[in-house]
C-alpha cells in the first residue's frame, strides 16, 4: 500500500483552515500582473510554479490497515458474512433499499444490464463521453449502444437528443453520471417513462453527487458504481449495484454468484442452478477496507467541494479555460475529476497536448484523457467496428441495419469535447487553498506567455 504526502490529519487541517473557511475570497487573477506569471515558463527551462506534490491517492490510515488484517485473519477471503454488513451499510448510505457489492464496476453494470433482459437486437441509449466500461456491458449482452450527444455545458447526456434516438428496438437507457457531475435525470426519466424504457445509471464517477438531494445511483431502476482504485470510495478494485427492487436485486445477486438461487423469488425445485450466472463476487478483503474508506469519503467530499468552488472562482477570469458546469437541480457535485474545456483559439493556438506538457512541468497534475482516449470520443473508438464486424454481430444484425447504425453514430460535440477537454484529478481537492492559488497561477503563467509556446 502507498502511503499518502499528507496524513489524514494534516489535508484536514489544511482544508479546513485554507479551502473552506477562505472559500470565495480568492480574488480574480490579475493577468497583466508582475511576479510568477511573467517568468520563464517551466517547459522551456523556468522555475516552475509548484516543485512539492499535491495530496497523493488513495490515502491510506492505520484503519484501513487494522480492518484488512482482520479480514485476512479471519480466513474468509472470497464473499464471507462481512460483506452482507457492508452491502447494508452502503445501501443506507446511498439511500437505496438494496445493495449488492460487486468485483467492478464494470461487473455491475454487466450484471444489472444483463439481469434487466437486454440482449441480442436491443439499442441501449447511452453517451459518447464516458468510460470504456459503458460501451463494453452493453456489447457484451450483443445489444447496440447508440449513442446520444453531450450538452456542451455540462459534458453530461444531452436529454433532449434522446427521443431523436428511440426506435422500436430501445430497450434503456443508460445515461453516465461523468466527472463526478450528475446527467439531467428529470428529463431522463421521464423521457424513460414515455416511452417504457429502463434506466440503468452508470453513477461509477460520482459517487454521493446528488440530484435534488437524491444520490446517484438510486434516481433510475438500477444503479452501478465503482470503488476502483482512482475513485472517490475505493478499495482498489469493487462496484456496486443499488435497487429498490428486491426481487431484481436477488436475481443480479444470482447472476454475480454462478446463477445460484437467493431470495425467496428464485426457484428451489430447479437444481442448485437455477438460472445462467457468472462470477463477479467481491472479496471480503476489499469490502472490509471499502467498509473502513467509507467512514470519510463523507468529509473527503465535502472538502474537494468547497476546493472546487474556490478554484472555479479562481480560473474565472483566463480566457479559453471553461469548467464543467453542472445543472441547477445538481445539489451535490462530487469531483471525481475536476474537468474544464481548453480553447486554443485564446491561447495563440497552442495545441493542448503543449499546453498540458506546460503545465505539468508547472508542477501540476493534469491529464486530457477522462476516458477519451487518443482523442476520440468512445463511439468512434476501435471496439466500435471491431465488434459490429465479429461474427457474433454478423449473424444477429443484418448488415443493412449495422449500416443504419454506422451512418447515424455522429456525435459531433462529443467530438468537439474530445478535442478540448482536460482535467485535474480529484485529490488534487482535496489540498489546502494554496494548491488551489497555484493551479490557477500556472495557467495564468502560461497564458501570458503563451506566444513563447506556439
Ligand atoms: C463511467 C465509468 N463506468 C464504468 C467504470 C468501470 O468501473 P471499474 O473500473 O470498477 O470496472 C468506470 C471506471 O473508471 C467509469 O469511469
Amino acid at each position: 500500500m502507498r502511503e499518502s504526502n499528507l496524513t489524514r490529519r494534516q489535508f484536514i487541517n489544511a482544508a479546513s483552515a485554507g479551502a473552506v473557511a477562505a472559500l470565495g475570497s480568492r480574488s480574480a487573477p490579475v493577468l497583466g500582473s508582475a511576479g510568477q506569471s511573467t517568468q520563464k515558463l517551466a517547459v522551456l527551462g523556468g522555475r516552475p510554479v509548484r516543485s512539492t506534490p499535491f495530496v497523493s491517492w488513495p490515502i491510506v490510515e492505520a484503519a484501513d490497515e487494522q480492518a484488512v488484517l482482520e479480514a485476512l485473519r479471519s480466513g474468509l477471503w472470497s464473499r464471507g458474512k462481512l460483506v452482507a454488513g457492508v452491502e447494508k451499510r452502503f445501501a443506507e448510505m446511498m439511500g437505496s433499499a438494496y445493495c449488492l457489492l460487486t468485483g467492478s464496476g464494470t461487473q455491475a453494470l454487466h450484471a444489472a444490464i444483463h439481469v434487466s433482459g437486454i440482449g441480442a437486437t436491443d439499442e441501449v441509449l447511452t453517451t459518447p463521453y464516458t468510460f470504456v466500461a459503458t460501451i463494453d456491458a452493453i456489447f457484451l449482452e450483443e445489444a447496440l449502444p447508440v449513442f446520444v450527444d453531450i450538452d456542451p455545458e455540462t459534458f453530461q447526456i444531452d436529454p433532449d437528443k434522446l427521443e431523436e434516438k428511440i426506435t422500436e428496438n430501445t430497450r434503456a437507457i443508460l445515461p453516465v453520471h461523468i466527472n463526478g457531475g450528475v446527467a439531467d435525470m428529470d428529463k431522463i426519466n421521464a423521457v424513460a417513462q414515455k416511452h417504457r424504457l429502463k434506466v440503468i445509471e452508470d453513477a461509477c464517477q460520482s459517487v454521493l453527487a446528488e440530484w435534488r438531494g437524491k444520490k446517484v445511483g438510486t434516481l433510475g431502476d438500477l444503479g452501478c458504481l465503482s470503488f476502483q482504485t482512482s475513485k472517490n470510495l475505493t478499495c482498489g478494485e469493487g462496484g456496486a449495484i443499488l435497487g429498490d427492487d428486491e426481487q431484481v436485486i436477488d436475481r443480479c445477486f444470482s447472476f454475480h454468484n454462478f446463477g445460484r438461487p437467493k431470495g425467496k423469488y428464485m426457484p428451489r425445485d430447479k437444481g442448485g442452478h437455477p438460472i445462467l450466472g457468472t462470477k463477479y463476487r467481491i472479496s471480503t478483503l476489499h469490502a472490509a477496507l471499502l467498509d473502513s474508506q467509507m467512514d470519510r469519503v463523507e468529509e473527503q467530499t465535502r472538502i474537494r467541494a468547497a476546493n472546487a468552488d474556490y478554484l472555479r472562482a479562481g480560473l474565472k477570469e483566463i480566457p479559453g479555460i471553461i469548467p464543467r458546469k453542472d445543472y441547477r437541480q445538481t445539489t451535490r457535485t462530487a469531483y471525481y475529476k475536476y474537468a474544464l474545456r481548453y480553447k486554443k483559439e485564446f491561447f495563440n493556438d497552442v495545441p493542448r497536448s503543449k499546453f498540458l506538457s506546460a503545465l505539468k512541468a508547472e508542477g501540476i497534475p493534469c491529464s486530457w484523457g477522462l476516458g477519451v482516449l487518443e482523442g476520440l470520443p468512445l463511439n468512434k473508438e476501435g471496439l466500435i467496428e471491431e465488434t459490429l464486424n465479429s461474427q457474433n454481430f454478423q449473424k444477429i444484425y443484418s448488415s443493412r441495419r449495422l449500416q443504419q447504425y454506422r451512418e447515424q453514430n455522429q456525435c459531433p460535440l462529443g467530438e468537439e469535447l474530445s478535442q478540448e477537454v482536460f482535467g485535474f484529478p480529484g485529490e488534487l481537492l482535496l489540498g489546502a487553498t494554496k494548491d488551489m492559488d497555484d493551479v490557477v497561477d500556472a495557467i495564468q503563467k502560461i497564458y501570458r506567455n503563451r506566444d513563447k509556446l506556439s
